[in-house]
C-alpha cells in the first residue's frame, strides 16, 4: 500500500524586471497538494478553496501530468491517484500558480514512490512542462533562483534572499493567461535593448547577492517584456515608473502579470503610502485589485506524510491554521 503525501509548495514571482525567463523568487503564499493511491481504483482530483472554484478537474490537469512523468521516468506503473488540492495562490495572475501545481505534482509523486528522481531531474521535467525555468526553479529550490534551460538541460544557482526584503504585491481582479502575455512580445530585439537587459539583469543578481538594495531601482529596469505588456495592464507603466518615489526599492511586473510587485525594506516607514499608491493607480484605471504583504520564501516543497486522520478529515480542515484567513 502506498503512502499519502502532502506537499506544501510556494508561490513565485518571475523575471524580477529584466531577468526574463531566467530569474525567480519564491514567495510566502502556498498551495497544498495531497496525493495517495486511490483505494477504489478510480483517479479523483478534488479542488478546494475559492481560487480553484470553477476550474476543470480533468485528466489534463497539470498535477496529474506532472505525476505521470515521475512514474514513467521511474519505471513504476502509475496507479489510480486520489489528489486533493488547496491553494492560496491566485490563478493566472503572475504568481506561479501553474508552477506550484507542476512542482507540487512532481514532488508529491516522487515522494510517494520513495524519491527515485533527484531535484535536478525534477527541475528539468518542470521546466519542460512549464516552458521556462524561472517560476518552477524558484518554487522547487526556494529563495532567489537564476536559472537557465536549453530545452533539455536546466541549471540553476540559488541565492538566499537579502534580510529585510519584503514584497508588496498588487493583484488585479482580472486574469491574464501567460500565453496571451507572451503573445504580446516581439520575435527579435535590437542589440541596444539586449545589452540594456544583460546589464540590468547582471547588476540585479549581483545586487541581490551582496545586499545592495539601493541598486534595485536601477537594476530592475527592463526593455524585453514589460514595455510590450503595458497595454494589457492599465496603470502598470505609471506604477513601475513612480513606485520608488512612494517608498519602493524597485518594482516589476510579476511574471507575465497582471500582478505588480514592489520590493520594500521591511523597516520602511512608507509602507502604507506605497500600498495606497498601487491601489490608487489601479483604481484610477477602474481596475479592482488587492494587496498582500509577502516575504521571500526560503524553501521549496515541504513534504510530510499524512496521518491516519486524512482518511476522515478533508484537506482544508487539516491545514486551517496555515492558510490565508
Ligand atoms: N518568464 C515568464 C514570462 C513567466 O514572463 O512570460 C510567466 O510565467
Amino acid at each position: 500500500m502506498m503512502r499519502r503525501i502532502l506537499a506544501k509548495v510556494p508561490a513565485s514571482t518571475a523575471n524580477l524586471g529584466p531577468g526574463f525567463d531566467t530569474l525567480g523568487m519564491a514567495l510566502s503564499l502556498y498551495s497544498w497538494i495531497e496525493m495517495a493511491e486511490a483505494d477504489d481504483g478510480k483517479s479523483r482530483l478534488e479542488l478546494f478553496g475559492k481560487e480553484l472554484a470553477g476550474l476543470p478537474a480533468g485528466g489534463d490537469n497539470l498535477i496529474l501530468q506532472a505525476a505521470r512523468h515521475v512514474f514513467d521516468e521511474a519505471g513504476v506503473p502509475m496507479p489510480a491517484l486520489h489528489i486533493s488540492v488547496y491553494t492560496d495562490i491566485p490563478v493566472a495572475r503572475g504568481l506561479g500558480s501553474s508552477a506550484a501545481a507542476i512542482v507540487g505534482g512532481l514532488a508529491a509523486a516522487n515522494a510517494l514512490i520513495g524519491s527515485p528522481l533527484t531535484d535536478a531531474r525534477l527541475f528539468e521535467i518542470a521546466s519542460s512542462l512549464e516552458g521556462h525555468p524561472d517560476n518552477v526553479g524558484a518554487c522547487l529550490f526556494g529563495g532567489i533562483v537564476a536559472a537557465s534551460w536549453d530545452g533539455r538541460r536546466a541549471k540553476h544557482v540559488r541565492l538566499d534572499p537579502p534580510p529585510n526584503l519584503e514584497v508588496l504585491v498588487a493583484i488585479p481582479a482580472f486574469r491574464l493567461p501567460t500565453e496571451r502575455a507572451r503573445h504580446a512580445l516581439p520575435e527579435s530585439y535590437s542589440r541596444g535593448d539586449a545589452v540594456f537587459n544583460i546589464g540590468r539583469s547582471s547588476m540585479l543578481v549581483a545586487a541581490l547577492a551582496t545586499g545592495r538594495l539601493d541598486l534595485l531601482r536601477f537594476a530592475m529596469q527592463d526593455r524585453l517584456h514589460q514595455p510590450y505588456r503595458a497595454a494589457l495592464i492599465p496603470g502598470m507603466a505609471k506604477i513601475l515608473a513612480e513606485a520608488p518615489e512612494h517608498g519602493a526599492l524597485g518594482a516589476a511586473l510579476s511574471g507575465a502579470g497582471p500582478t505588480i510587485l514592489a520590493f520594500v525594506d521591511s523597516e520602511s516607514p512608507r509602507k502604507a503610502e506605497l500600498e495606497r499608491f498601487l491601489l490608487g493607480t489601479f483604481a484610477a484605471e477602474n481596475i479592482a485589485a488587492e494587496t498582500l504583504w509577502l516575504k521571500p520564501a526560503e524553501a521549496g516543497p515541504e513534504i510530510v506524510e499524512s496521518g491516519a486522520e486524512a482518511d476522515r478529515v478533508p484537506l482544508p480542515e487539516r491545514i486551517k491554521g496555515e492558510v490565508r484567513a
